[in-house]
């Protein structure tokens, strides 16, 4: 069963009592009694999934495998599967230390992401040295023959890895395969789908997360394209690798959403935060919330284990700190996947404030009202003074866009707004733009 935070009932729940004078309000974070306690129990939940790069040559660390079996239902290859390790030799395949990480992930019932089928890196030394139609030729035979060994084994292959140019061009990267004619990403796609035309096809890049940049805009239009014109492509992979210089971006909902729109799936392919702590771990939160507000976003995959797994090392980036350890990114993760989708008849998790000062001269009640992929609108109802002053706090990066029935003022932040009656009565309501953020308000009371 599917359900998003669009079926949660219309419970009440938020309600705040507070004087003028009040100000020491008490917080409560209420859980869910159907909280799953794994990442890939609590993604499918609502129908995703949840995974992690392997790597062949850890399969014989006990903490590793046994984190790998408790929380994860889908697998990606971190190196195994590509070219320079399938096809080392022209003609010559080799699948030793695929098979090993695609049999056990099988053998206990998760799923494997295929990663990758043509790309310009990591390509075979004879490769490098190719060229022209001897190149285009060996790259369509090498996805053939690596489609059709795995056939009926994969639920999505990352067909083309990276061919869209960093910086501000939004255009095709240069490559040797490049250069044997913008076609080569479609013909690679055409022959995928001929090789194995159960695994879902997927483009996969980095630095697309954001939408007002170029290399987003540039792989938009290409799968517009492709769509339009009948290439076989059913999903889009965010490699999702973030760092300081290269945050969540606030938009990444949009990103995600917009992509969706062009009828594709989405998916979040190498998820990594560099950082640490409560930092790190609201990052993930919204990495997981902007995925889960996406109904054709099917899953999220991390690029490692433990913090020692990854190929950043040094960044800390991961779910599992190096000795295996839960990190607090782990928690939020697990938390917003719990969030996300609610066991029906329960009420969404939420935070209430409680009253400091029971017999205040005003109350404030939310009520949740519609919802859209991107917006939900909210509805307060307040009783007792009539010069009430509501404050509704917002979680970043939510954003106001409308109001009916008050007069509001924002503080410079734009999260906490402030409502005031406007003659219209007393029950005002607001619409959220959430901008990945389900969280609901959190509501204060006084007069004034
Ligand atoms: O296994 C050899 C080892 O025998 C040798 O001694 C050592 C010396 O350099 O190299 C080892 O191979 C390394 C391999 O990782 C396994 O650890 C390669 O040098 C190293 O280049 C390779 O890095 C991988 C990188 O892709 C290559 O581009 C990372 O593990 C892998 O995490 C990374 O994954 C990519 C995705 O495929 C695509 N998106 C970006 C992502 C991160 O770069």
């Amino acid at each position: 069963m599917k359900l998003t935070s669009r079926s949660v009932s219309r419970a009440v729940l938020v309600s705040a009592v507070v004087t003028a004078t009040a100000s020491a309000a008490v917080l409560v974070a209420t859980t869910s009694a159907n909280a799953a306690t794994t990442l890939g129990a609590s993604a499918a939940q609502s129908g995703r999934y949840f995974g992690t790069a392997v790597a062949a040559n850890k399969l014989g660390d006990a903490t590793y495998v046994g984190i790998l079996n408790r929380e994860f239902d889908m697998v990606t290859a971190e190196n195994e599967m590509k070219m320079d390790a399938t096809e080392p030799q022209q003609g010559q395949f080799s699948y030793g230390n695929a098979d090993r990480i695609v049999n056990h992930a099988r053998s206990r019932g998760m799923k494997v992401r295929g990663h990758a089928l043509a790309w310009h890196s990591q390509q075979p030394g004879w490769m490098q040295n190719m060229s022209g139609t001897a190149l285009r030729n060996a790259m369509l035979n090498h996805v053939t023959q690596v489609a059709t060994y795995y056939r009926g084994k994969i639920h999505s292959w990352d067909v083309v890895n990276e061919a869209f140019a960093d910086g501000g061009t939004g255009a095709r990267r240069d490559s040797n395969l490049q250069r044997t004619g913008n076609d080569w990403i479609e013909a690679a796609f055409r022959a995928a789908r001929a090789a194995d035309p159960g695994a879902k096809l997927c483009y996969n890049d980095y630095n697309t997360d954001n939408w007002s940049h170029a290399k987003t805009q540039g792989v938009y239009r290409m799968v517009q394209d492709f769509k339009a014109r009948g290439v076989p492509i059913d999903c889009v992979g965010f490699q999702a690798h973030f760092n300081s210089g290269n945050p969540v971006p606030s938009n990444y909902h949009t990103t995600l959403q917009n992509f969706a729109n062009l009828g594709v799936d989405v998916q979040i392919t190498e998820l990594d935060i560099e950082g640490s702590g409560s930092t790190q771990a609201q990052q993930y939160q919204g990495v997981v919330q902007a995925c889960l507000a996406v109904t054709r976003c099917t899953g999220i995959t991390v690029w490692g284990i433990r913090d020692s797994d990854s190929w950043r090392a040094s960044g800390t980036p991961l779910l599992f700190d190096s000795s295996g350890n839960k990190k607090a990114a782990y928690n939020s993760v697990l938390s917003a996947l719990n969030n996300g989708t609610q066991p029906t008849g329960t009420t969404q998790p939420t935070t209430t404030t409680q009253p400091t000062n029971p017999g205040g001269s005003c109350t404030a009640t939310y009520a949740e009202g519609q919802k859209w992929s991107d917006r939900f609108n909210g509805q307060v109802t307040v009783t007792g003074a009539s010069n009430w002053v509501v404050t509704v706090t917002l979680s970043s990066p939510q954003k106001v866009i409308a109001t009916w029935n008050t007069t509001a003022t924002w503080d410079s932040s734009g999260t906490v707004m402030t409502a005031r009656p406007n003659g219209n009565g007393n029950v005002f309501g607001f619409t959220v733009q959430h901008n990945g953020n389900w969280n609901w308000p959190s509501l204060s009371c006084r007069t004034g």
